[in-house]
């Protein structure tokens, strides 16, 4: 079973990815983790992250393996993998890893923000998560203080609103809901109720 999982920052859609990997027993990539390994390697060289050749010779050359998942937890990091990723040729370059991640034969749980449009507009399921505004700006100040972040939730909330639209409007493969996507919006649900939705949603599917 191939599953796609796509919606705006904070949504729950990294979390509920991951349970349905662990449910379904499927492999699973954040390809956001991506995008923000470029922009750190970007930050860290002091280049500019809205140096799209740059930036297309760094996701060319990157290597998954690699990445450091604390570093690119950060909000800075988030905020320029949205500048990287607007960038047409760097989408080109990281396009054919996650081809190949989701053609494992046994199937597998990518997420993302266009997953169910472009990477894997044939997968079996295509969730997108949502939630409003408020909410997933308090799961993001709760998560990056909780990392020892120092940051208000007013500036979380005009982080979060800058990269919802700067994601949803760039011309090149812009996070937007595939036609035959299931919604599923978690503003009122607990990280155990959104879960639960989801795999039923997807036990429903793979029924099909
Ligand atoms: O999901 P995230 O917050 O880790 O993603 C970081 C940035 O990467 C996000 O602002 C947009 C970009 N991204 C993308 O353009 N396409 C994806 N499939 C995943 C992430």
């Amino acid at each position: 079973m191939l599953i796609a999982v796509d919606g705006p920052l904070a949504s729950g859609k990294g979390t509920i990815a991951r349970a349905l990997a662990v449910h379904f027993n499927l492999p699973h990539m954040d390809t956001g983790t991506l995008y923000r390994a470029v922009a750190v390697e970007m930050l860290e060289a002091g280049e500019d992250p809205r140096d799209a050749g740059r930036a297309a010779e760094r996701a060319r050359a990157l290597d998954p393996a690699a990445i450091n998942e604390r570093k690119i937890r950060s909000a800075g990091a988030g905020m320029a993998a949205s500048v990287v990723s607007a960038h047409p040729e760097v989408r080109e370059a990281l396009l054919r890893l996650q081809q190949e991640f989701a053609a494992q034969p046994g199937g597998a749980v990518l997420d993302g923000r266009d997953i169910g449009t472009v990477i894997a507009p044939h997968a079996d399921l295509k969730l997108f998560v949502t939630a409003d505004e408020e909410s997933r700006a308090w799961r993001r100040h709760a998560e990056l203080t909780h990392r020892g972040e120092s940051i208000s939730y007013d500036q979380v909330l005009v982080q979060l609103r800058a990269r919802d639209s700067r994601d949803a409007a760039r011309s090149s493969a812009p996070m937007a809901k595939a036609a035959d996507a299931v919604e599923l919006d978690t503003s009122d649900m607990s990280i155990d109720e959104a879960v639960r939705a989801a795999i039923h949603i997807a036990q429903h599917a793979a029924n099909r």
